[in-house]
């Protein structure tokens, strides 16, 4: 078996570095021309963002804001109501098949507020054949009469987020315990016939040990839910938990070291009724009567990436996907609708780009990518360059074809190594489309510096994000989120010693005085040849 090659993963987020401004008129035309001569049930995926929160979780990389008046929910509402409004009419014809209210913190609006949003959607979309409808809470923040609203709007899924059952380890960060309270929601849930609950659990909360996570993990498994979630923590500036290179790496080499508990589907195996899937930045231990249904559907970092199907969001802070013709964030205002906001950050995508993140999830999932799929998705632009890949990998030894099948042992989920030849891909072709626009906008404050950039004629993207002067440095290769990672053994010629190189001089360049992107990008350029 070939070597695996030295990348590791830490999130999969199918965004291009490259954002330019748009409007919703912008927006709305590409939704238009993508289901132009569609069939007339075309399938839809939802996303709904309430960005309010009662306290700001210092971990959280979540879009969010801190409620400060409740009259802001009353706004945001009307906001949204003429976000739907706007864009229904370019969606006729189409349905909801999936629908995700997220946040923040979604249970901040009152059963009434939440009825009334329900209400607004189900009249403006297509709603008859919805199969999953997730709604995401904060326990803590938890008002009695949501469940039962969500219910009676048929909504069947619930996603909790505890993140630990610590007192200690939450107060830390900022969140108030709610173990009491997840218990009083799933009581009444089932009850009420929810049949799949969710709970979000966190490793890289301060003091994490294994022993404590599977203290976390029996509290919240005594409660029954569906599925538990063990999400590896992004770094983010903010945190503290992150604040030197070795502590990111200890996070990640002992989160890495959990242990792997087989599938074993009798009584007595470690977990009960428990199956135990460990994917490169989350763990799902997950009902196995669940899985045996074939309900369990590892949509592998979260609900809202990369399942292959359009995905409308409404809302500040959701993220969009019109496939195979660009991905769009919404950062417009959090509480008044204007059409000719330039608020939305969008990136063209193509079959191409589309099409080898799809595969790339694929193999990073369980090693298998069903080619057919794709190429019912894209065809025929994304297709050529798709199989070249998927051939190349597979003379090179790591996969083998079976029908419209590839599959192999060769990619693994930790260190992704050969199916990093999809991100490189998506890159450049992305690079090809949207000429100009390599730095993204990112937020600075004192001290910070945000960084990407395109390295080398390969196409390696870096994102450094530095909160503090004693920080050493975040690298994340690819927007898309593959950090680099010194690793034993070999890998592409040249490219560890590169980012080495790179990643250092980053941090160097940061820490001797605050630059502006652009200074730190034609700094760079100076002083690495053959970088563009
Ligand atoms: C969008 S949050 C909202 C849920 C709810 N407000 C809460 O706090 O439980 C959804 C999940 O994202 C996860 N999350 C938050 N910050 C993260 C980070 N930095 N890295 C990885 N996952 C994170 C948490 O596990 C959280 O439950
Ligand atoms: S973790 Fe949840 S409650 Fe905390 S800031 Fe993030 S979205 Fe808000």
């Amino acid at each position: 078996m070939p070597a695996a090659r030295a990348h590791r993963l830490t999130t999969f987020r199918g965004f291009p570095p490259f954002r330019a401004p748009a409007t919703a008129r912008d927006v709305r035309a590409l939704w238009e021309r993508r289901l132009d001569g569609a069939p007339s049930d075309y399938p839809i995926w939802m996303h709904v963002h309430v960005p309010f929160c009662p306290q700001i979780c210092t971990f959280c990389h979540c879009g969010k804001e801190l409620l400060r008046r409740s009259s802001d929910l009353d706004a945001w509402l009307v906001r949204i109501r003429d976000e739907a409004t706007y864009f229904a009419d370019a969606l006729r014809g189409t349905r909801i098949q999936h629908q995700y209210f997220g946040g923040g913190t979604p249970n901040l609006l009152s059963p009434a507020q939440l009825d009334s949003l329900l209400d607004l959607l189900e009249e403006r979309f297509d709603h008859s054949t919805v199969e999953r409808r997730t709604l995401e809470i904060l326990p803590s923040a938890y008002r009695d009469g949501t469940v039962e609203v969500a219910v009676r709007h048929g909504i069947r899924r619930l996603s909790c987020g505890v993140q630990s059952t610590d007192v200690h380890a939450l107060r830390e960060v900022g969140r108030q315990p709610d173990l009491e309270m997840l218990a009083h929601i799933l009581e009444r849930a089932q009850t009420l016939g929810v049949n799949d609950v969710n709970i979000d659990l966190a490793w890289g909360l301060p003091g994490d040990t294994e022993e404590g996570l599977f203290r976390s993990l029996s509290a919240v498994l005594a409660l029954e839910p569906t599925s538990v979630s063990i999400h590896l923590l992004i770094p983010t500036p903010k945190y503290s938990a992150f604040r030197t290179e070795s502590e990111a790496r200890d996070i990640y080499s002992r989160f890495r070291a959990l242990p792997e508990y087989p599938h074993d589907h009798s009584d007595s195996a470690p977990l009960g009724r428990f199956a135990w899937y460990k994917l490169p930045t989350v763990v799902a231990v997950v009902a196995k009567d669940y899985v045996a249904r074939g309900e369990y559907r590892s949509f592998q970092y979260s609900d809202m990436e990369t399942v292959g199907m359009d995905m409308l969001g409404l809302g500040r802070y959701a993220l969009s996907h019109v496939l195979g013709r660009a991905r769009y964030e919404n950062m417009t205002a959090v509480d008044r609708f204007d059409a000719s906001e330039p608020g939305y950050r969008l990136a063209y995508v193509d079959g191409v780009v589309d099409g080898a993140l799809d595969a790339l999830a694929d193999l990073l999932r369980d090693g298998t990518c069903d080619f057919a799929s794709i190429e019912r998705r894209y065809a025929p632009e994304g297709l050529e360059a798709i199989r070249s890949v998927l051939d190349a990998l597979t003379a090179e030894g790591y996969l083998a074809r079976a029908d419209g099948t590839y599959a192999g042992p060769g990619i693994t989920a930790d260190v992704f190594g050969p199916a990093g030849d999809f991100v490189d891909l998506a890159l450049s072709r992305a690079v090809m489309l949207n000429p100009g626009a390599a730095v993204a906008d990112r937020p600075q404050g004192p001290g910070a510096a945000s960084f990407e950039l395109e390295f080398a004629g390969t196409s390696v993207a870096i994102r450094l994000e530095k909160a503090r002067p004693s920080q050493t440095y975040f690298a994340t290769v690819g927007a898309f989120g593959i950090s680099h990672e010194r690793l034993e053994g070999p890998s592409p010629p040249g490219l560890v010693p590169a980012m080495e190189r790179l990643t250092a001089l980053l941090g160097d360049l940061v820490s001797e005085r605050p630059r502006t992107l652009p200074e730190l990008a034609s700094e760079l350029r100076r002083r690495l040849p053959g970088s563009r």
